[in-house]
This record gives C-alpha cells, structure tokens and sequence, in this order.
C-alpha cells in the first residue's frame, strides 16, 4: 500500500491513477454518513448541487427519503435534517435513502467518485476502514479531506492520520505518497489523546460551536466507535459495508 493524503478536494489530481479513495469530512459530514448507514439507512446519495438534490428526491416517495442539506453548518430550508451524525437515528433513517449535500464533504466524493473503489472515513468509523484496507490491500490509496471551501482542516488531516496509524504494523518501508501523508500522521501522533481539543480549537469546530453544535463535536471526536464503512455502489451513491 502506498498512500497519499491531499488537503482539500480540488488538491486531488485528475491524472492520478488510485486503486482507491476515501473521502474525509470529520466536521460532519462523512460523521454523518457511517452513522446513518449503522442506523439502517438504505443509501447515501451525495450531490454538490442543492436543486439537483431537491429535483432527484421528489422522484422518491416521502416516507422512502431524507433530504439533508448544510451550508456554513447550518441546515438549509426544505430539508429534513441538517448534518448532525447525533440526527440520523434509526427512527429518523431507517430503510430510506439520505439525499445529502454538504459545504464540502459531498463535493469530495463528487471529486472521487471515478475511481474504483470509493469509500468515507471518519475518526468514528477509523478502525472499520483500516481493517477493510488490511482486507483489501489497494495499491494506490488517496486520502482526500473535504477541507473548508478550499483550503487546509485540521479534523480531517487528523483522521487520516490516524488510519495511517491503525495501519502502519501492515505498511511497508516506502509507504508515503507524498508529504502530507507523512505529516497527517505526525499530527495524529501528537493528538492522539485529545482529539475533542484539536476538534474545538479546529476552525470548523469553532464555527460549529458559535451555533451551538457543542454534542456534535464531541460526538465527531470519538474514535472507533461504528462499525460501518460506506461504501460506493454507484458513481455518487454508497451503501453500507459492515465490519464482519
Ligand atoms: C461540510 O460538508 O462542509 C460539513 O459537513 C459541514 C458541517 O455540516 O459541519
């Protein structure tokens, strides 16, 4: 395995050639997806696009379908949900398809979705992904943070950190894709006992407790707690793959 870890979505080279990518949005997103698919949600279908999202989902029937849409942490009117991980109860998801759209999360996997194997990480799910990879062997793995609008997130560098992490004892010598692969472990080393402070000194984290989000960044925080990998079945649609 040989891995590289890019800062934000639009870092992610087109020409690149991986075996697998995972995307990456502690702060909530991908929180959010592996929650719901634990929950018992049927599906996850990401879309960049608000209207396209709302424009797809009246095609389902209401009771099959939840609408989740965030900006600037905030929920966005005509959804049902707005991105906490702590909403998709089973009550709430179970057997239906999450239509979600996100600042940045959903546009990461919309960046990823050509490659052959898609799936999303999170400091709660971690463990789940590193024995799927240990399963797996890809060659080529990227690990690609959803970021805020561009640039550099702490939560998510972190995160994929600490897969590298639960790795390691499997990787070979030359298993740094780049630099940054080298440094999100390095980050995860030294805050792998307070990952609940880096998320609330994090920038999102900060924006996310100004609305008074305090539960969800503490959730956000937790390490390998869901057993559950989402997993892409189809270009921008992933469903669950549970730990065995
Ligand atoms: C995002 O996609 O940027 C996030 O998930 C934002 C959030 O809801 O906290």
């Amino acid at each position: 395995m040989k891995i590289s870890v890019y800062h934000a979505p639009e870092e992610f080279p087109t020409a690149g050639t991986f075996d697998c990518a995972i995307a990456i949005d502690v702060l909530r997103a991908t929180t959010t997806m592996c929650c719901a698919l634990e929950a018992g949600a049927d599906s996850v279908q990401a879309f960049s696009d608000l209207d396209e999202l709302m424009t797809t989902s009246e095609e389902w029937a209401a009771d099959k379908r939840v609408r989740i849409g965030e900006r600037g942490g905030k929920m966005m009117p005509g959804c049902d949900l707005g991105n906490s991980p702590l909403e998709v109860t089973r009550d709430a998801v179970a057997g239906r398809r999450l239509f979600m759209s996100t600042t940045n999360g959903t546009r990461a996997l919309n960046k990823i979705k050509p490659v052959t194997m898609v799936l999303t990480a999170a400091l709660t799910n971690r463990q789940a992904v590193v024995d799927f990879l240990k399963d797996e062997q890809p060659g080529a793995i990227a690990m690609v943070s959803s970021g805020w609008e561009g640039s550099y997130s702490l939560e998510d560098t972190v995160c994929a950190g600490a897969v590298i992490d639960g790795l390691m004892p499997v990787l070979p010598k030359d298993w740094m894709g780049n630099d940054e692969a080298v440094a999100a472990h390095a980050l995860f080393v030294q805050w792998r006992d307070s990952l609940d402070v880096l998320l609330q000194q994090a920038s999102h984290g900060q924006r996310l407790l100004g609305l008074g989000n305090t539960a969800d960044l503490e959730f956000c925080a937790k390490l390998d707690i869901v057993n559950t990998i989402p997993i892409q079945r189809e270009p921008g649609i992933l469903i669950a793959h549970a730990r065995g």
